[in-house]
């Protein structure tokens, strides 16, 4: 899967793309500075102690001064100061960023070897991408169908663990109508780096009309080849299929259609429509003898139409 590369807003930062990341980006500037300025002091106070009090020869005595209770003090409650005022810029962004508000727009989210799927409020599912609208708070209740993975978007500052057995969630209010990344930050096996997803954000009305059509906004509906070729890349299956008659973790899909499958329980299989429906739907119940038997179901995930799109597109496939 390709993305447009992150929009590096600043030096440091990517774009800052929902509500709350202006304030991250603060704590962060406020901490950086800090620390720049200390680390200046700190060493141009080295530098200078080394030449001021350098022994220059036999007659230079050492100093009978022990100690400095004002000196002591102060760098005792200074930095004690600055402590605390850090912590407390902390804690009014965390506790912004862990409490989603009362009108969020909820979405379950579930994560898996290797893809992420996104259930709407009215049943609507999509993988591997994210829509929402903009200007609306929306809180993602997420959990994983095996090991741990976590869910990051950089350019909305939020990232939260994805974990089998429990929700989590996250949340935030993304301000600009713009395509970004979601990355699964927490490595969770050899498809780790692939398990990427589009985050879109658009306004409130197109995000209507796509929960109705499916469509993007100025998108028309596509003749069921193409749809099929924009399914395999945007539902994952490109990371487990190839297309070049390479093997990776699933039989290639060059020449597919019309082909016979020799299975793992000794009989063969030519496959034709029914037997990609059925191995989408029931995916482990005719397994290509040599592979092993992994393929998630997409039973609920892909429409009527999706599935005779991927039928149109895997004849298309020589
Ligand atoms: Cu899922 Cu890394």
């Amino acid at each position: 899967m390709t993305f447009d590369p992150i929009d590096l807003g600043s030096f440091w930062m990517p774009k800052q793309s929902s509500t709350i990341a202006e304030e991250i980006d603060t704590a962060y500037y406020i901490v950086y500075w800090l620390d720049v300025v200390m680390f200046v002091a700190l060493m141009g106070a080295l530098a200078y102690f080394l030449w001021k009090y350098k022994r220059r020869g036999p007659k230079d005595k050492l100093s009978d001064v022990t100690h400095s209770t004002t000196l002591e003090i102060s760098w005792t409650i200074i930095p004690t100061i600055l402590v605390i005022g850090l912590f407390f810029v902390g804690l009014k962004g965390w506790m912004k960023a862990m409490v989603a508000p009362g009108n969020s727009l909820e979405i379950r989210t579930t994560a898996e070897m290797y893809m992420w799927t996104f259930t709407y409020p009215n049943g609507n599912v999509s993988v591997n991408e994210l829509v929402v609208p903009k200007g609306q708070p929306v809180k993602l209740i997420m959990s994983s169908k095996d090991v741990l993975h976590s869910f990051f978007v950089p350019e909305f500052r939020v990232k939260q663990d994805v974990v089998p057995g429990m929700y989590t969630t996250v949340w935030f209010e993304a301000i600009e109508n713009r395509e970004t990344v979601l990355f699964c930050t927490e490595y969770c096996g050899v498809g780790h780096s692939d398990m990427l997803a589009k985050v879109r954000v658009m306004e409130k009305a197109d995000y209507d009309n796509w929960q109705e059509t499916g469509l993007l906004p100025g998108e028309k509906p596509l003749p069921p080849a193409e749809l099929g070729k924009k399914l395999f890349a945007t539902r994952s299956c490109n990371t487990c299929h190839s297309l070049d008659g390479s093997r990776i973790q699933g039989p290639t899909f060059k020449g597919i259609f019309g082909r016979t499958e020799q299975m793992a329980d000794g009989s063969s299989v030519k496959v034709d429509e029914n037997y990609i429906r059925e191995s989408l739907l029931e995916p482990n119940k005719k397994v290509v003898q040599g592979y092993p038997a992994v393929m998630p179901t997409y039973k609920g995930l892909l429409k009527e139409t999706d599935i005779d799109a991927l039928i149109a597109y895997l004849k298309t496939v020589q």
